[in-house]
């Protein structure tokens, strides 16, 4: 099938979606085409916005089996939550295996699934019908990011040496759902909702531009991770109370915090650092990533707090709560960073805009559901370090099947030691 144009279907019409939707603006040859979600008004109005924008004019699908079904979705974007993953793949491959759908290529939100087994079952299922994968992890295709990169490499690395060290950070107050803060349904806590981004930016910016991602061998994984603030009675209450009581933080809490080390092996056996900060307890203007690459000669930083655009509202502006100057904002007064286009610095633009050119070209993407395998196997390692209190060296044995023990509602720091 040689197409000209894609039509997208997307899967989920909640947060992450309207991002994607909203990023459109920025991509070509392809109009957002369906949306399904599990409630029909949340898709209509992500729909609306599409017609707004210009973007498409997406019909509302009352299942997803109608809408691979439907002759103008050519691909579908995953914007559903984690625990739905394999439920939502499953449905699109049975629909293309019984003939009643056919489709170029699927692009999956982070992280691949809950667990190595979920991460890697989706792979098989898209192997399964022939699908192109994509695996939307955003950061990477970041400008700064890419620019950065690219920067770094050909000057500094190609003069004085590679670089040897990334850092990378995700940190905001907490996510705006109730599922990402249970570890039975999300997989774990901020660790495997946040990191995932941290670890795989950090990687592609020392993997050496051209070179596949196992240039980069992991060798070890040290970890750590805490509930240091909403475990907290004061700030479990509040959890408790956003959650209709369905959250209880002092008896059944996900890490907030959490950091890792990776230890990787390049290909002339130089060893080469990663370090990764996240955290659902930093309480600053809003999201904060920042990244920094570090080499014999150079380095780089990037911190999304530090925008051009700043506003300031004296104490007599009150105006209502909102997020409209940055992604998990905290304040409305004061001298406050404006992230003024979101979805490209972001790049969900650039990351949609590469999905979209391989498809129609045929080609597997450069980031796919084999790299989000290798995240959720980086990340299984980093909880068991953290359980164990100690170094582990990768791949650990049992990696296939572990679960970790935040993602069995077992973990609770203030009952152990
Ligand atoms: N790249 C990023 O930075 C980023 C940011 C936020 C979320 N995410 C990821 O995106 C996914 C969605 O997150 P969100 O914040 O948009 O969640 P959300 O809760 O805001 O929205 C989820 C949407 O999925 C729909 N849904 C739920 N179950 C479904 C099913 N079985 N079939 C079809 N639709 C279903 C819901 O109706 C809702 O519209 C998660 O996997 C999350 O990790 C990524």
């Amino acid at each position: 099938m040689s197409k000209k144009r894609l039509g997208i279907g997307i899967i989920g019409a909640g947060f992450v979606a309207n991002f994607h939707i909203r990023s459109w603006v920025g991509v070509r040859d392809a109009d957002i085409m369906g949306i399904v979600s599990l409630s029909e008004e949340e898709s209509s109005k992500a729909a609306s916005t599409a017609v707004k924008l210009g973007v498409g004019e997406p019909r509302v699908f009352k299942s997803i089996t109608d809408m691979v079904s439907d002759t103008n979705i050519d691909a579908v974007w995953i914007c559903a939550p984690n625990f739905a993953r394999i439920e939502v793949m499953e449905e699109i491959v049975h629909t293309i295996d019984s003939g009643k759908g056919e489709l170029i290529g699927v692009a999956c939100e982070k992280p691949l699934g809950r667990n190595v087994r979920e991460a890697r079952k989706m792979l098989e299922l898209a192997k399964k019908a022939n699908l192109l994968d994509g695996y939307l992890e955003n950061q990477i295709f970041s400008p700064s990011v890419i620019r950065g990169k690219d920067i770094v490499w050909r000057r500094g690395a190609a003069l004085t040496g590679r670089p040897y060290l990334a850092r990378a950070a995700e940190e905001h107050s907490g996510p705006h759902m109730t599922w990402f803060w249970q570890g039975e349904l999300q997989g774990g806590g901020v660790l495997n909702d946040m990191m995932c981004h941290s670890v795989e930016t950090a990687r592609f910016m020392l993997t050496p531009p051209g070179e596949p991602r196992d240039s980069l061998k992991p060798v070890k994984v040290t970890a750590h991770t805490s509930c240091l603030k909403w475990q907290d009675k004061k700030y479990a209450e509040i959890l408790s109370k956003n959650s209709d009581g369905r959250l209880d933080y002092i008896k059944h809490p996900a890490e907030d915090f959490a950091r890792s080390l990776i230890e990787y092996m390049d290909k002339d056996g130089k060893k080469i650092i990663v370090e990764t900060t996240t955290s659902w307890c930093y309480v600053g203007a809003g999201l904060r990533l920042s990244m920094e690459l570090l080499g014999p000669e150079y380095s780089l930083s990037i911190n999304t707090l530090d925008s051009g655009l700043k506003v300031f509202f004296s104490r007599n502006v009150k105006g209502t709560v909102g997020e409209d100057l940055v992604e998990k904002q905290n304040a409305e007064v004061g001298l406050m960073p404006v992230v003024t286009n979101e979805e490209s610095e972001y790049g969900y633009e650039v990351e949609n805009r590469h999905m979209v050119r391989s498809f129609l070209d045929g080609k597997r993407p450069m980031e796919n559901f084999s790299d989000g395998v290798n995240v959720t196997e980086l990340l299984m390692t980093a909880y068991m370090s953290a359980e164990n209190e100690k170094t582990v060296e990768f791949p650990p044995p049992d990696l296939e099947s572990y679960i970790p023990s935040v993602a069995k509602g077992e973990w609770n720091p203030s009952r152990s030691k």
